[in-house]
């Protein structure tokens, strides 16, 4: 971003956060340097082919034949994933069970999602979110042992399903959020000043040159940007409707 600012080259901002969430995706789900700006990223190569980003029309068929006829899809072997990038993630994953396992108490802990989920599963949580549980889920301590005695395929199909997700639900929705904000800012320029004032402002509040998570929940006017560029450009409907009969719409 910086280099086009300096050179004030036109660049395609849909295709820059596409890849500056999947670069996120990759050092908080996974711990892993993915290099996605660079040349010959095999993360954000396999991102696409798992996604579908780069889906050929071949693709499009194979998937309409394994919504409409399942059975002859399973016949002809179409799978909804495609097999190497899965493969993929999922050598991922086994590298990091493996090395917790290996490494149990010496592991130095990275606090990204792939470690904290493991965690979470194996039960290796403290009090407070033991209570935290209690509370939110309604879930008694026996019951939350119970959950976390799981056989080491259970836990790396659960861990693969929810990192895997994070690509699924988190990237064409960050991405395209981000890429509206940006194109927002870049014609609302006293709007962009003023995000910009409120960063340094609580930059230098917080004493730090980086902005770290709590300094983050600080950006209101930021966060009123991303609400508003939502508002113009909704990605999804709420399909869901509540069927209890407790339940008192707000309309
Ligand atoms: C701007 C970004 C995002 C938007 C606009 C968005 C929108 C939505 C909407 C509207 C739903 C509800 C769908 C329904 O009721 O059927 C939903 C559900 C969900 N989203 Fe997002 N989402 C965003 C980012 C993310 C991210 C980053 C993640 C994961 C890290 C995520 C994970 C999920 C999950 C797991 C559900 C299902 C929740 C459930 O089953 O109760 N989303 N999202």
């Amino acid at each position: 971003m910086e280099q086009y600012a300096t050179t004030g080259e036109q660049f395609n901002a849909r295709e820059v956060f596409y890849l500056y969430t999947t670069e996120s995706i990759a050092t908080t789900g996974f711990g892993i340097d993915a290099d996605c700006f660079g040349r010959g990223s095999q993360f954000k190569d396999m991102v696409k082919r798992f996604t579908g980003a780069d889906a050929s029309s071949k693709d499009m068929i194979k998937l309409l034949v394994l919504i409409m006829f399942p059975r002859l899809a399973n016949l002809l072997g179409i799978n909804l994933f495609d097999g190497e990038s899965l493969g993929f993630f999922l050598g991922l994953i086994n590298d990091v069970v493996k090395q917790r396992k290996d490494q149990a108490t010496t592991a130095a802990k990275r606090n990204v999602m792939v470690d904290l989920l493991y965690e979470a599963l194996t039960g290796q949580v403290n009090a407070e979110i033991k209570e935290q549980v209690k509370e939110e889920f309604d879930m008694s301590e026996t019951k939350q042992k119970n959950l976390v005695n799981l056989s080491e395929e259970e836990l790396k199909t659960l861990l693969m399903s929810n990192l895997l997700l994070l690509f699924l639900a988190g990237l064409d929705t960050s991405s395209a959020t981000l890429a509206a904000c940006a194109y927002f800012l870049s014609t609302e320029v006293e709007v962009q000043e003023r995000v910009y004032n409120e960063l340094l402002d609580v930059m230098d509040a917080e004493g730090n040159d980086e902005l770290d998570y709590n300094a983050v929940q600080k950006l209101n006017y930021l966060d009123m940007c991303v609400h508003e560029t939502l508002r113009c450009y909704p990605l999804a409907d709420i399909e869901r409707k509540c069927t209890k009969a407790s339940y008192s719409s707000l309309r």
